[in-house]
């Protein structure tokens, strides 16, 4: 066994962190300088940035990517007695927010190329009970939401899009999250992370944008009276504060992780299955995912032991999961062949270039 003397991590937060501190830093010293860390001014600066670059109107910071979920199906009047299409192959967070209003989540296949669900996948589970569906543009590959939303269209379905791990993907040139209401995480993980929690709502509905901002602050419509029921899901001043400091970053990264996946796809072409690749999609590899379909544990410890991390998005899908059992009804053939074979590879934008090739030609001796 040869260990390498050089750990390749998955990430590496702490040195993305080194390069931007001092600017970080000067932010964090403002927040405290002016001392309105409630919804101060740094959140509304944030929100319009992210506003203008999805090219929406509206853009409502919450507390997470999961409370964007939440909040927005409750703003979509979705409850106890409606059922929610989802994929399977997701984060946890997806269902677990459909059940958060009540709702029942009902799981759909997906395609086995994209990985993510199409038009088709989801018809295919609707009843006269649906009442949304949340496609999530997994490991940054957009969904066909023209075809998504054309199908909504005819049956009347309220469409939220999962964009946690998605901001900047495009189809047909237009942001991934920007076609339904957008849902985004900004999780330290994500392609632009917070120091902590962070997510946000992106909408060009006047009206839906009010309902949500009072939603975020436990229903208030001004300082003193309730305009609905709520929680309190408020983007933190001091996050807002960070992410305007990586904001201006979010091309450069993306263009990074692009151009580690292009290395990937190039050198292990006909080794393993790629991630899809389409003319009118950006995808932004949050994570780059190969199929193994032969032996894919076996890989990733052998990996493992020479210094190489790797990951499983996600290894149980939603609905084996103990307790979303109870959600699960047809086949989900594609979803159960995936988490089999799915790898995902260091696609950072600080993984350099020369891990980057120690991962290729370790891949190529393995697979070769
Ligand atoms: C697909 C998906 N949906 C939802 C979420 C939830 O986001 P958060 O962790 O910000 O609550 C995540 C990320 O963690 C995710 O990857």
């Amino acid at each position: 066994m040869t260990t390498s003397p050089d750990p390749i991590a998955y990430v590496d937060l702490a040195r993305q962190n080194a390069g931007l501190i001092d600017d970080l830093m000067g932010r964090i010293r403002r927040v405290l300088e002016h001392g309105q860390s409630i919804l101060g001014p740094e959140v509304a600066e944030l929100e319009t940035a992210l506003a203008r670059v999805l090219g929406v109107a509206h853009v409502i910071g919450v507390n997470s990517g999961t409370d964007a979920l939440v909040l927005a199906l409750a703003s979509h009047g979705i409850g106890p007695g409606d059922e929610v299409v989802t994929p399977s192959h997701t984060f946890l967070a997806t269902a677990s927010a459909v059940c958060a209003v009540g709702a029942t989540p009902v799981f759909a296949d997906v395609d086995p190329r994209t990985m993510v669900v199409s038009a088709e996948t989801l018809e295919a589970v609707l009843s006269p009970r649906t009442r949304a569906v949340i496609p999530v543009h997994l490991n940054g590959f957009p969904c066909d939401m023209p075809a998504i939303m054309a199908l909504a269209r005819r049956r009347d379905l309220v469409v939220l899009e999962d964009t946690a791990q998605a901001l900047g993907a495009k189809r047909d040139g237009r942001m991934a999250g920007t076609f339904g209401t957008g849902c985004f995480s900004l999780h330290p993980l994500k392609v632009l992370g917070a120091c902590g929690d962070a997510g946000f709502i992106a909408t060009d509905d006047d009206a839906r944008a009010d309902d949500l901002r009072q939603r975020r602050n436990i229903g208030l419509r001004n300082r003193d009276e309730a305009a609905l029921v709520s929680t309190n899901s408020r983007l933190d001043t001091l996050q807002a504060a960070i992410l305007l400091g990586k904001l201006p970053y979010l091309e450069t990264w993306i263009a990074r992780r692009n151009d580690h996946a292009r290395h990937y796809r190039e050198a292990l072409a006909g080794l393993a299955t790629m991630p899809p690749e389409e003319a009118s999609v950006r995808a932004i590899y949050t994570p780059f995912v190969l199929r193994i379909e032969e032996g894919r544990d076996g890989l990733r410890k052998r990996l493992a032991d020479a210094g190489i991390d790797t990951r499983v998005h996600y290894p149980i899908p939603v609905h084996r999961q103990a307790p979303y059992r109870r959600f699960a009804t047809g086949p989900l053939p594609a979803t159960e062949r995936l988490v089999e074979t799915i790898l995902s590879l260091p696609c950072s934008p600080e993984l350099s270039e020369d891990q980057r090739d120690r991962v290729i030609e370790r891949l190529q001796a393995e697979l070769e």
